[in-house]
This record gives C-alpha cells, structure tokens and sequence, in this order.
C-alpha cells in the first residue's frame, strides 16, 4: 500500500464501482431499443392531466422510458436503482399500457389511485433525491380522474352464482387480493364469518379494525357497493358497480372457506 496516494485509492474505488455496476444481479433493464422508450402512447384513454403526471412522476420506474442519472453507473446504487425500475416495470409499465385487457387496466387504474391516496408512490428514497416527484394535491385529483366512481347499481341481483363469482373474483379481485397471500389486500379464504381487520400478519387501516364488523352477506354487499361510504378512511379504494357480480362473488367467497 506504501506510495498509493489517497486520491489514487479513491480513482481505483471509483473505476471498481463502475465495473461492478455492469455485473446485474437484476437483470438488464436498460437493454431498451429507442423505439421502445416511450412512456406512455398517445392514445392511452385518459385525461391529459393525469397522463402528464404519469409520465413525469411515475415513469423513472413504470415505463419503459426510464431517465438513468449519472449516478445509476455507480454499484451499488446502480444496484438498488436497476431493483426498483425491474419490479416496478413488473407491476405497471405505462409503456404496455395499451396491450392490457379493459378489465386489467381498470384494475391498474384503482391502485394507482389506491397507491397515491395512501402517499406510498413514488417511494420515499426517490422522492427524497427528486423533489419534484412528490405529488402535490393538484395531482392526485389528476390521478383520481383514472378511476372515477362509476354509477353503482343497487337493483337487487339474482341469486349469487359461485361459478361465476370465481371468474369475477379472477378478473376484478386478483389484483390486490389472493386467496391464500397478502398482497395489496388481505387473503380472503375464509373472509366470510371472519371478523373484519382480524388476519393478524396483515397491515389493517385503523378504520377497518375498528369497525366490528363480521363478514356476512349484507356487509359484503356493502363494502362491495362503495367501501367509503360504509368504513369511511379505508384502505381499500375500490367498488363494484354491477350488482350482480356482487352477488357472484360474495357466493364465490362463501364457498371458499
Ligand atoms: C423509484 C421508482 C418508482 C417510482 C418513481 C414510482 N414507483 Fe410505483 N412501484 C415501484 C416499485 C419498486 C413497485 C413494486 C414494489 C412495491 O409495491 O413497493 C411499485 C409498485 C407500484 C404499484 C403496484 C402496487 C401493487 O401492489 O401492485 C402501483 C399502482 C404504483 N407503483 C404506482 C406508482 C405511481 C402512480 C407512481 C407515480 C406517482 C409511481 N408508482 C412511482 C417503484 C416506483
Ligand atoms: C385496489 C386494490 C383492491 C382491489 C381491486 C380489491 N381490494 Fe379488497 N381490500 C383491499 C385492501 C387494501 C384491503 C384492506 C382494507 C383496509 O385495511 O382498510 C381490502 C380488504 C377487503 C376485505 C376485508 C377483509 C378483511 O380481512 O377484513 C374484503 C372482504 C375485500 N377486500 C373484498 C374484495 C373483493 C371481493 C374484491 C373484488 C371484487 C376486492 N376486495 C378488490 C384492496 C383491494
């Protein structure tokens, strides 16, 4: 070590850290023609104003239009910074956007929605290092637009058909919730009879616990018709306006005990 220089010690540090970035325990999410870096197209059915939000707060790490800063070169930030654009690429690329089924991008819609009405998006480490991304309440009303409160349906439904609730639940449930896991939401066999707020490794709102409900048929229907009317400040922003596929899925979750 005797003649190394401190300022030669950190030139080395530098160049080895820079080597080490093009190790990728994540995979190359940078390997991106030019074509593809848009953030999001066109013509994505949505009001400008929440496109624009979007494309500048969110698309760093949700599209494949990803802006790399000089220090995204650097192992290990380069490391965590790869992490963050893979998996969030994986729950949402903007730039797909247009591929997604109507019913896929409904359910994007309402955690988007979800996500920012709770202030967890952006993460806090890139709000922290970019000052502008924090959304301001301008653009959370922009972003609430994706997901309107639609009409809901109270005409009383057939009878719930379990068959057809399964395919409900598929197509308007799994995106936050799953039977066996946590995800978004809590697992939900056996949801029916269970006192709401009880699965004990999941992340409650307050509200939710402390409402006493137990989950029946009529509070089913409830929280399915709009979930801030019944348990105000929930953390669940999400409804099902035909009555209907209510109907279906409170059968479907019934049978899943
Ligand atoms: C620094 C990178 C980064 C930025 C910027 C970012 N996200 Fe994310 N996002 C992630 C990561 C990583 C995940 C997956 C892991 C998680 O849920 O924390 C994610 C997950 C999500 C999910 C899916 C949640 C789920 O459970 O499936 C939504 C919706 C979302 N983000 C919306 C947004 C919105 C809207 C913005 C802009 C206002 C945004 N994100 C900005 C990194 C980011
Ligand atoms: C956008 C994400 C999202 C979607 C979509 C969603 N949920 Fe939820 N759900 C949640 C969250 C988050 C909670 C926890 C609420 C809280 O803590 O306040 C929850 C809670 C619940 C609960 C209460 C569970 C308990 O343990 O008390 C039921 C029942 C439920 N959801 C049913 C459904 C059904 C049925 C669907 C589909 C028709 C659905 N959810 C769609 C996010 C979602």
């Amino acid at each position: 070590m005797r003649g190394l220089t401190v300022p030669a010690l950190c030139v080395g540090f530098f160049a080895a850290s820079i080597g080490l970035a093009h190790l990728r325990p994540f995979g190359n999410p940078r390997n991106i023609t030019e074509q593809q870096r848009i953030a999001l197209t066109g013509d994505a059915q949505m009001r400008d104003a929440a496109k624009r939000v979007l494309i500048e707060k969110c698309a760093d790490c949700h599209s494949d239009a990803t802006r790399w800063p000089f220090y995204s070169n650097i192992a290990p930030v380069s490391w965590l910074i790869e992490h963050d654009v893979v998996e969030g690429r994986e729950h949402l690329n903007l730039s797909r956007w247009q591929e997604l089924s109507p019913d896929r991008q409904q359910v994007l819609s309402q955690e988007i929605v979800q996500q920012v009405k709770r202030g967890t998006m952006p993460p806090l480490p890139y709000r922290l290092i970019h000052w502008r991304a924090r959304l301001i309440s301008a653009d959370v009303s922009a972003l609430t637009t994706l997901a309107p409160d639609e009409a809901i349906e109270t005409a009383p439904a057939a009878p719930g058909d379990p068959v057809r609730g399964r395919a409900v639940f598929e197509r308007r449930c799994t995106g936050c919730h799953a039977l066996d896991a946590n995800r978004e939401g809590p697992h939900l066999r056996g949801v029916y009879g269970r006192t709401a707020g009880s699965v004990p490794d999941f992340d409650y709102s307050s509200a939710i616990k402390k409402s006493g409900l137990v989950w029946n048929d009529a509070n089913l229907e409830r929280w399915l018709r709009g979930t801030d009317a019944m348990v105000p400040d929930s953390n669940m922003g999400f409804s099902v306006p035909k009555a209907q596929e209510r109907a279906d899925v409170i059968a479907f979750l019934k049978t899943m005990h």
